[in-house]
């Protein structure tokens, strides 16, 4: 039996009998390609005029169907990976941070660091754009088809502390590795105690050479210690998160800083008018 596979209840609507528009509709449901059933008509109006070849005209019904699905593919990956507020590497004033070489961003920006499974790590004072990075980054991961989540440290803590605590960390850790590139914002705004310490070595343990970790914080290196609370700790955890890895030392103004002084020279400039 050849049909035997397809339960009746899993088979699309029998195939119209009354002309091609509907055994065209029919079968791009059966294909599962909507964008194709929704636009071979017009397209095919386009080719007629334009004298394209069959061949072209079937090449770009299909490129569209492919861009409406990566596009959809995209957006939803960005929802999934919770970012705070969707921040884009095209609106970040590179002018502001000449200590971010061009390069090594647009190396980043390619996302094959996801595909190696290396990490990045963004150190630098408040304001100097090491969240807004992060999101670009995750956000050029989600356009090359990767599966992001991004938090700050204290909820990663929060979520693996539940997780220890019903008995199901590994679970969890599994759970995680799912996603090709996980951010860490803010490591070092908040102590950890011993406990969050070694759930957060845990995480970065589970997850090396095996998927991305992207991180922020204020503090150098040699200061993780005061935010574990435990120099051990900490220098297995800088070890594994560096060992494959962009470490990237931004130093400069907080963007906060300047746009508050443009604001202010502004009104100065207004009352004295
Ligand atoms: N070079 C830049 N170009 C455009 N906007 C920027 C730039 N740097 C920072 N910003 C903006 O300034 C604000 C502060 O940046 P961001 O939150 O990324 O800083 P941060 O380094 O994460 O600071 P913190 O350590 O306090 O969390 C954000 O609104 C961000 O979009
Ligand atoms: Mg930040």
């Amino acid at each position: 039996m050849t049909t035997a596979a397809t339960t009746p209840s899993a088979m699309p609507a029998a195939p119209p009998k009354d002309g091609l528009p509907s055994l065209i509709a029919y079968l791009t449901r059966v294909l599962k390609t909507p964008t194709i059933g929704a636009f071979w008509e017009e397209l095919a109006a386009q080719a007629r005029e334009e004298n394209w070849s069959h061949e072209e005209y079937l090449a770009a019904l299909l490129q569209r169907q492919v861009a409406d699905r990566e596009s959809k593919g995209t957006v939803m990956r960005i929802r999934t990976a919770h970012f705070p507020q969707v921040k884009t590497l095209e609106d970040f004033n590179l002018d502001h941070l000449p200590s971010l070489r061009r390069d090594v961003l647009a190396h980043l920006a390619t996302a094959t660091f996801v595909a190696k499974a290396e990490n990045v790590i963004l150190l630098g004072p408040p304001g100097i754009g090491k969240t807004h990075l992060a999101i670009g980054l995750g956000v050029k991961a989600c356009q090359s088809g990767y599966s992001v989540l991004f938090d700050t440290a204290s909820n990663w803590i929060t979520r693996l502390s539940a997780a220890h605590h019903s008995g199901q960390l590994e679970t969890e850790l599994k759970k995680i590795r799912r996603y090709k590139l996980i951010i860490v914002d803010e490591v070092g705004y908040i102590p950890f105690d011993q406990d969050a310490a070694n759930l957060f070595f845990q995480l970065v343990a589970s997850r090396y050479e095996q998927g991305s970790i992207m991180v922020t914080s204020n503090l150098p290196f040699g200061r993780w210690g005061e935010t574990f609370s435990d120099d051990v700790v900490a220098a297995a955890m800088i070890d594994r998160l560096v060992h494959h890895a962009e470490v990237l030392t931004l130093t400069g103004d907080s963007y906060r800083t300047r746009q508050r002084r443009e604001l202010l020279a502004k009104e100065n400039r207004a009352n004295r008018d």
